[in-house]
């Protein structure tokens, strides 16, 4: 019988050289992170997806996602986690509850930050989101949505 193929661990190394991907501050990440989970909370349908997982694990998350967007934005090699089997494991995500949080996402940091500033880090989180949704709803056959391009 063939083996399990390993999960997939997003690790991202310190060591490597750490020229930021965006011109933001820690602090500024993490105004993002505040402000955007308090919109997702206050979200009629993404609200419950997240509550159900995180309910009394709030500000386990959100320390996680600082540390993630850090990683991300600034190469601060503090993030490392298994994000595609985190959301596959969620029974009722549909496809396009993406679209809604990347419309959440986008008009979160339109809100914050300046063009120069949000517009790569919506393209990047829209990657992300895009690899995400690949893994959990793309098939050989299927094309992935407008939105997502
Ligand atoms: C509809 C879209 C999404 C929903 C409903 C969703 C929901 C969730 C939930 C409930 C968790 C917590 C899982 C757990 O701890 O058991 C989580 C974790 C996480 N999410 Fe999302 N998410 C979505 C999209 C995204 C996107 C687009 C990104 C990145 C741009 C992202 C990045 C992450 C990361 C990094 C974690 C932490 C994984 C870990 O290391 O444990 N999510 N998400």
């Amino acid at each position: 019988m063939a083996d399990k193929p390993a999960p997939v661990v997003i690790t991202a190394r310190a060591g490597q050289p750490r020229t930021p991907a965006v011109e933001i501050s820690p602090r500024e990440i993490g105004l993002l992170v505040d402000r955007f989970y308090s919109e997702i909370r206050a979200h009629p349908r993404l609200g419950p997806l997240f509550e159900d997982r995180l309910a009394g694990k709030w500000d386990v998350h959100l320390d996680r996602m600082n540390r993630f967007w850090r990683s991300v934005l600034l190469h601060s090699g503090e993030y490392s986690g298994q994000p595609v089997v985190k959301h596959n494991g969620l029974p009722d995500l549909e496809e396009d509850d993406f679209r809604l949080w990347l419309e959440l996402f986008e008009a979160t940091t339109a809100t914050l930050f300046a063009p120069p500033t949000a517009g790569p880090i919506v393209v990047i989180a829209r990657r992300i989101a895009r690899s995400l949704w690949l893994a959990r709803f793309g098939t050989p056959f299927s094309q992935t949505p407008a939105w997502l391009a």
